[in-house]
């Protein structure tokens, strides 16, 4: 008996990795996350397909455990990649603790699809050299530390906060020029991006109306200038 936790990846279907895209073609069960895991990714799919928004992990594990027990083939589907923010841990513990073994298919993170909108890196070379990856408190978490990380002075990205962006920015111990890049739907057909500073950019989100889906990412390295050129290319 074996669950998969497969990667989506961001959105765009074409984005699930080879391996990822068998196992949800050979799937007899798909227990996939919600909205952020893209629909396209499960037409046509021979396997009976469960929505987890709005199930307990109860309710899921006992859907799953039927499934592995008539010898079924059972895949777990997270949006980006599983390990972050996915809250996998938790739905593996008791499957492993029942003698069901698992594996992880890694995904492309809204991160990377984030930065490949944005045509630039996460690190660069006299910019940023460090990132990151962190969220600001809410019903699931009491106390972030936005402001102790916002010192650091590395470039960062704030997952699960866009309706929170003002107290975001108002939290971050960074001067008021800092450029902010807003990702909305990274790689699919609506994606938004939005570019301002510290100052301005929780009013260009509440402009546009957006208030979910979406990454913060804080620092130098989406302006796309002001750096070096690394080591690799140089002539020797
Ligand atoms: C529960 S987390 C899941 C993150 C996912 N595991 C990943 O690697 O992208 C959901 C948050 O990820 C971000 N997110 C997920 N998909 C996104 C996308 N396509 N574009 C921008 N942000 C996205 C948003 O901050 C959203 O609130």
């Amino acid at each position: 008996m074996k669950v998969y936790f497969v990667g989506a990846g961001p959105g765009d279907p074409d984005l699930i990795t080879v391996k990822g895209k068998s196992l949800l073609e050979e799937a007899d069960l798909i227990v996939y996350a919600g909205s952020l895991v893209n629909p396209r990714l499960l037409e046509g799919r021979k396997a009976e397909l469960v929505d987890s928004n709005g199930q307990s992990l109860e309710a899921a594990y006992a859907k799953i455990m039927d499934a592995l027990r008539s010898g079924k083939k059972v895949v777990r589907l997270h949006s980006g990649d599983p390990s972050l923010y996915g809250a996998i841990l938790e739905q593996m513990k008791p499957l492993e603790e029942a003698g069901v073994e698992v594996e992880v298919v890694p995904g492309v993170s809204s991160l990377f699809a984030a930065s490949a909108a944005l045509k630039t890196q996460l690190t660069l070379k006299g910019v940023s050299e460090s990132l990151i990856v962190t969220r600001p408190a809410g019903t699931t978490l009491e106390r972030d530390e936005l402001a102790a990380l916002s010192r650091h002075g590395t470039t960062l990205a704030v997952f699960l906060g866009i309706d929170k962006i003002r107290d975001i920015v108002a939290s971050l111990d960074r001067p008021g020029d800092t450029p902010v890049a807003v990702v909305y739907h990274a790689s699919w057909p609506d994606q938004r991006i939005l570019l301002g500073t510290l100052t301005d950019i929780a009013e260009k989100v509440e402009a546009a109306g957006i208030s979910r889906s979406a990454l913060i990412l804080v620092g130098g390295v989406v302006k796309r200038t002001g750096f070096g050129r690394s080591h690799l290319y140089r002539d020797r």
